[in-house]
């Protein structure tokens, strides 16, 4: 399978699908068209992987390099690694990407209310709430600074965990 099409499958499991503010099913020839009409300057799609294995998708999508944000996204693909440290690092992984490297400022994500985990992954990040944008949809936002001082810890743990799994 390509890496689109990995995508597209991970992202139509249920338990990805549904945790998505966008739950509609996405057909393989929609998903190419869609894929192949990004612009790499607006959008950035990752996998990650551990040990060969293909885990999950973190991304970027609405990059404004004018104002300095974007909007994060992950999903774990692979629901046997639900609850692993990966995914937390891949995040990490793309924050830095995003705010170093990019030299970005500043990110938004829209959030299911009712999607804990991503709530809680989010809110490690240094993430924080804005405003309801639907009864159930919750947008929110990460600074640069917050995100360096809310990953602080967690940077220097991964750092020595994944030394440690190597
Ligand atoms: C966001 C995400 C990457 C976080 O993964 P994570 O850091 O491994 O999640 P956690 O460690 O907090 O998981 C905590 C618990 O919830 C479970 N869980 C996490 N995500 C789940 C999901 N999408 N479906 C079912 N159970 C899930 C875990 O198995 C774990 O179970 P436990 O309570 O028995 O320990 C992952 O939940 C995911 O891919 N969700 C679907 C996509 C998504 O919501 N993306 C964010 C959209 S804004």
């Amino acid at each position: 399978m390509d890496d689109i099409q990995l995508i597209r499958y991970w992202r139509n499991l249920d338990h990805v699908r549904r945790r998505m503010v966008m739950t509609d099913y996405i057909e393989r020839n929609g998903h190419r068209k869609w894929f192949d009409s990004l612009n790499d300057d607006l959008v950035r799609y990752f996998i990650f992987s551990l040990d060969s294995k293909d885990i999950g998708c973190v991304n970027m999508t609405k990059i404004n390099f004018i104002d300095k944000t974007f909007e994060g996204g992950v999903f774990c693909g692979d629901a046997s690694y639900l609850n692993h440290w990966v995914n937390i690092w891949a995040c990490v992984k793309l924050y830095n990407f995003a705010f170093f490297d990019l030299k970005l400022e500043k990110s938004f994500a829209t959030i299911l209310k009712d999607n804990k985990p991503a709530l809680s992954l989010n809110k490690s990040l240094g993430y924080k709430f804005i405003e309801d944008v639907e009864q159930n949809i919750g947008r929110f936002v990460l600074t640069r600074a917050e995100y360096v001082s809310a990953s602080e810890k967690i940077q220097r743990y991964l750092r020595d965990f994944a030394k440690q799994s190597m």
